[in-house]
């Protein structure tokens, strides 16, 4: 137990309602309930976006913490004890093991967590989406952390001036590489742009070292010849003296670029900027949101949450994002708008392929 202060964001998916475009009032309540009672935490803010749960929790226990890790994982089995009695919509969906066993990592949730010395003002953003997968935060971080159209202060505000190194995983391969920017800015896109592979994980300031974001980004598992383990991501932002101030954070979204996921995580769709009241995906299940709820650390309480793009600011985005909606849908099963054959998450080729088995003939 130290002085830093560590700012633990963990989410998942314990039963929809209705379907799997909300969470019910009784498992935030649930939630709110078990989070209440421990002693461990200093503060923390359950909230929802779609049909996943995100415990957002400030303490003094540094990242990958078991008593809060445990904590989580107990108050989502608390949580889907209750969505099985509602028969809610995949009551359980994301526990995927029976019991916990150190570290709610590689176990279904989603974990984003940063150890951090809070400043004289610590202003940072929980950004949350559904209906997508942990690369989508790889445009909006880069246009955050290391566009100077974006970010205005990469240019005239000498504490961002010297840049910020990008870590990156693999999540096929299971590994990291670091980049610093602006030098190595191409060299970063190569990977960043392929976001179903290659996931920003963090972003640190090369003046201070310390940490400005980070994210959910978890590996792939290779499953029956195909790469599962798309979640619906979260990640958190540092703002403001020396990161991106709140606007510049939030600017990226201003344009809803296409991410993966939608219906059975399996098409391509615009991610939407959304208030935590409009965050139910319903049109085709999406498309896919992101809501961003900004706080004030004090002392490590959670002073909040701002609901940013409940603003009308953000109205032109959503306009854009339906209009991309429209479009894409008009495609219906041809690609882009359904995604690669390997990108998919649900595909029925293998028992087409069967069926159709002795009907293909050589072509020369
Ligand atoms: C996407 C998602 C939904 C479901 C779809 C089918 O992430 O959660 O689009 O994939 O509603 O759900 P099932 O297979 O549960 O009927
Ligand atoms: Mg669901
Ligand atoms: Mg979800």
């Amino acid at each position: 137990m130290g002085d830093k202060l560590t700012l633990s964001t963990i989410k998942a998916d314990v039963g929809g309602f209705v379907g799997h475009c909300g969470v019910h009032p009784d498992l935030l309540d649930e939630a709110r309930q078990r989070l209440a009672e421990s002693e461990l935490l200093l503060d923390f803010h359950v909230t929802s976006v779609g049909d996943d749960i995100n415990l957002i929790m400030t303490h003094r226990h540094g990242v990958e913490h078991e008593g809060v890790h445990r904590l989580a994982w107990d108050t989502f089995v608390a949580c889907t004890g209750i969505a099985r009695k509602l028969k809610l919509y995949g009551a359980g969906q994301d526990l995927l093991k029976d019991a916990f066993s150190g570290n709610v990592k590689g176990m279904g949730p989603g974990v984003a967590e940063m150890e951090l010395e809070e400043r004289e003002s610590e202003p940072v953003i929980v950004f949350m989406a559904d209906k997508t997968e942990p690369g989508a935060w790889n445009y909006p971080l880069f246009k955050m952390f290391a566009d100077p159209f974006n970010t205005a202060g990469l240019v005239i505000d000498p504490k961002l001036h010297g840049g910020f190194r990008f870590e990156v995983h693999d999540l096929m391969e299971h590994k990291a590489v670091d980049f610093n920017l602006p030098e190595e800015m191409y060299d970063l896109l190569v990977f960043i742009g392929a976001p179903g592979r290659f996931a920003i994980k963090s972003i640190f300031s090369r003046e201070t070292g310390w940490i400005g974001a980070t994210s959910s980004t978890q590996k792939l598992n290779l499953l029956a010849g195909r790469y599962v383990g798309k979640d619906d991501p979260v990640c958190m932002v540092r703002c403001q003296s020396g990161f991106p101030a709140v606007g510049e954070a939030l600017e990226p979204f201003a344009l809803p670029h296409l991410v993966s996921g939608w219906m059975r995580g399996s098409h391509s769709g615009p991610l939407m900027p959304v208030s935590h009241k409009q965050a139910h995906p319903t049109r085709f299940d999406g498309p896919p949101r992101v809501i961003a709820l900004g706080f004030q650390l004090c002392q490590g309480k959670l002073i909040g949450p701002q609901d940013f793009f409940a603003d009308p600011s953000y109205d032109r985005a959503r306009q854009v994002a339906n209009e991309i909606a429209d479009y894409l849908r008009r495609l219906g099963p041809f690609e882009p708008h359904r995604l690669g054959l390997e990108q998919m998450e649900y595909t029925t080729m293998p028992q087409v392929m069967t069926k159709l088995q002795g009907r293909f003939r050589e072509v020369d």
